[in-house]
């Protein structure tokens, strides 16, 4: 059974190939199958436009269909980027530019101070109307200069205690085990499972 995993960003693309093997489930991108549709995350959260985005390309496509909203929360800056993380910077500005900016508006911030978290939430839309979510978490530290070149966006300027490093300095497969999208994908698990069993496959 095909499972649709609709993004457009490289980067949870190559996460998500690397987080969803082991389901019964051929995965496929936007791109493969020519969807082209340009969906508007309007919502005010990530849930909601976690639920946005599945929704649409659900269906558009007829396909079950995984979609993820996902962003970074900075306490010192009351919460920001947070929905807003991919457009941080303006239309057309890199993942550089995003968290150059960032380490701008923290400047003068303490360590101490400088607390966020990466959120994520997977949503679930089956083409007829039913639509799960799941959600994660992931603790750090804004550094004060970028460090590390794996994984993608604001990662080298995301220092992990736990580990001594920023998540783009983290070997992609712990990155996978412990990133705010492997926890959604985690918490999503036995709900995609249940959804591939033979007995649910009335889609293609
Ligand atoms: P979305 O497509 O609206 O979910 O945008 C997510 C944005 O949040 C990305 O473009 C990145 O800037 C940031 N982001 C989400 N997940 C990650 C991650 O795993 N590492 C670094 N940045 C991330």
């Amino acid at each position: 059974m095909k499972l649709l995993v609709a993004t457009h960003n490289q980067g949870k693309i190559r996460e998500y190939r690397a987080l969803l093997t082991g389901l019964p489930a051929d995965l496929v991108f936007l791109t493969e199958i020519g969807i082209e549709l340009p969906v508007l995350e309007s919502g005010n959260s990530f849930q909601e436009n976690a639920v946005i985005k599945a929704r649409a390309y659900a269906q558009a496509s007829g396909l079950l269909t995984l979609a993820d909203d996902s962003g970074l929360e900075v306490d010192a800056l009351g919460g920001e980027p947070g929905i807003h993380a991919a457009r941080y910077a303006g239309p057309g500005a890199s993942d550089v530019d995003r968290y150059r900016l960032l380490l701008h508006n923290l400047e003068g911030v303490p360590w101490e101070k400088r607390t966020a978290r990466f959120h994520c939430v997977v949503a679930i839309a089956v083409p007829d109307g039913r639509l799960y979510t799941a959600e994660g978490c992931c603790e750090g530290i804004i550094a004060f200069a970028p460090r590390g070149e794996h994984g993608f966006g604001y990662d080298p300027v995301f220092y992990m205690p736990d580990y001594g490093c920023t998540m783009a300095e983290l070997d992609p497969m712990v990155k996978n085990r412990v990133s705010h999208r492997a926890r959604a994908v985690q918490a999503a698990w036995p709900l995609l499972e249940m959804l591939l069993k033979p007995q649910n496959r009335c889609l293609p």
